[in-house]
């Protein structure tokens, strides 16, 4: 049996991992750190959770407890550049059975010059990156890995939006992206909060998104010199992403290409048009479908940015590394109407 602690569990991230490792027939126990909620109920911070899950929130991890246990999991769920100065400071061995998941980008990007030129920084610890797999479940899933680096929301719908188009004749693709609140976790910023968004919409970090640096690296280890142009758009939502790629069609492909590709990954759902955002939302599914007229192509990719892009994500990447069959814990769909 499985024993998670999660290291941020006050935030949108943290309630949502909560939630889904509470229904998870593996998980026998649950703990979760926040500095600022230490001692109160996980239902103070998370209603929803009320009744489902027991326990209140830690000051402070308690490695014993993780450790008395056959299968310990780490979740990191803390802002960028929290993380990986705590892991560095570990004395060597330190977890070092444990299945340790990072949902931030700390080490999402194996190559510290790239990750420089997206993040305006150096890596805090460079040395530490190649102990750390790439973990995008549906397209390259971490088996048997103890260091587990959680695809970015954005990144993992752009990388499942462009693998129909590995090994095809694209030289160039567009892509409008849109994003709920949620996306930038719970303390508001001066361009995140509720008043300033809610009957907006406008794009934001345009052309220079930081999910371009996973983009990146997938296009470099498929080797595909394609030029990607990105513009997200933050829009009056508070859960999801939706992104559409444009492109001119190479000759020979077909949207039914992408059903080919996606037959065998269970969370992946492809659909005989753009898709909608809704059906996602809740649940660990991603949405995908592509349209075509003569010359010109348009794939679109929706997803739930906390729980495919993030926590239930995480989950499954959990399940590949552990063993467990892909879905268990996450084989259940949103609400319809929302
Ligand atoms: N939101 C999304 O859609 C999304 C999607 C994919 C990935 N991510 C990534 O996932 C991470 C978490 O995002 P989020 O949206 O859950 O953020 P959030 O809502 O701001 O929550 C952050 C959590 O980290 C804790 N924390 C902050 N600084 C800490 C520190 N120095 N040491 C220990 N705990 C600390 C906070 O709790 P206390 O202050 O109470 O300790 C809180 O529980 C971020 O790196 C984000 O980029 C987010």
């Amino acid at each position: 049996m499985i024993r998670a602690l999660i290291l941020g569990a006050s935030g949108y991230g943290g309630g949502e991992l909560l939630r889904w490792l509470a229904d998870h027939p593996s998980v026998e126990g649950i703990r979760g750190t926040s500095r600022r909620h230490a001692g109160q109920p996980f239902g103070a911070v998370h209603p929803n959770l009320t009744k489902l899950i027991n326990g209140e929130f830690d000051a402070e991890p308690d490695w014993a407890w993780l450790h008395d246990c056959e299968y310990p999991v780490v979740f990191a769920v803390m802002p960028h550049g929290e993380f990986a100065p705590m892991y560095a400071a570990w004395p060597d061995g330190f977890l070092g059975e444990a299945t340790v998941i990072d949902l931030s980008a700390d080490f999402r990007i194996a190559d510290p010059d790239l990750y420089a030129d997206h993040y305006k920084k150096p890596h805090p610890c460079p040395e530490l990156l190649s102990q750390w797999n790439y973990g995008l479940a549906d397209v390259s899933p971490p088996v048997d890995s103890r260091r587990i680096a959680n695809p970015g929301c954005f990144a993992t719908a752009l990388q499942i939006g462009l693998l129909p188009l590995v090994g095809q004749d694209v030289d160039f693709v567009a892509i409008s992206g849109v994003t709920g609140s949620s996306g930038s976790g719970m303390n508001p910023g001066e361009g995140t909060h509720h008043p300033t968004r809610a009957h907006d919409f406008r794009a934001y970090k345009p052309l220079a998104h930081q999910h371009m640096a996973e983009v990146e690296q997938f296009l470099v280890e498929r080797d595909m010199p394609l030029e990607v142009s990105f513009v997200p758009h933050s829009a009056p939502l508070v859960r999801g992403i939706s992104i559409t790629i444009q492109f001119r069609r190479p000759p020979g492909w077909s949207s039914e290409s992408i059903a080919e590709l996606y037959e065998n990954s269970p969370f992946v759902r492809v659909r005989p048009e753009l898709p909608r955002l809704l059906p996602t939302i809740g649940s660990n599914f991603v949405d995908i479908g592509a349209v075509t007229q003569g010359n010109l192509a348009a794939i679109g990719v929706s997803l739930d940015n906390l729980a495919k892009g993030m926590a239930s994500q995480a989950v499954q990447n959990m399940n590949l590394a552990l063993g467990l069959l892909e879905t268990t814990g996450l084989w259940s769909a949103g609400g319809h109407p929302g």
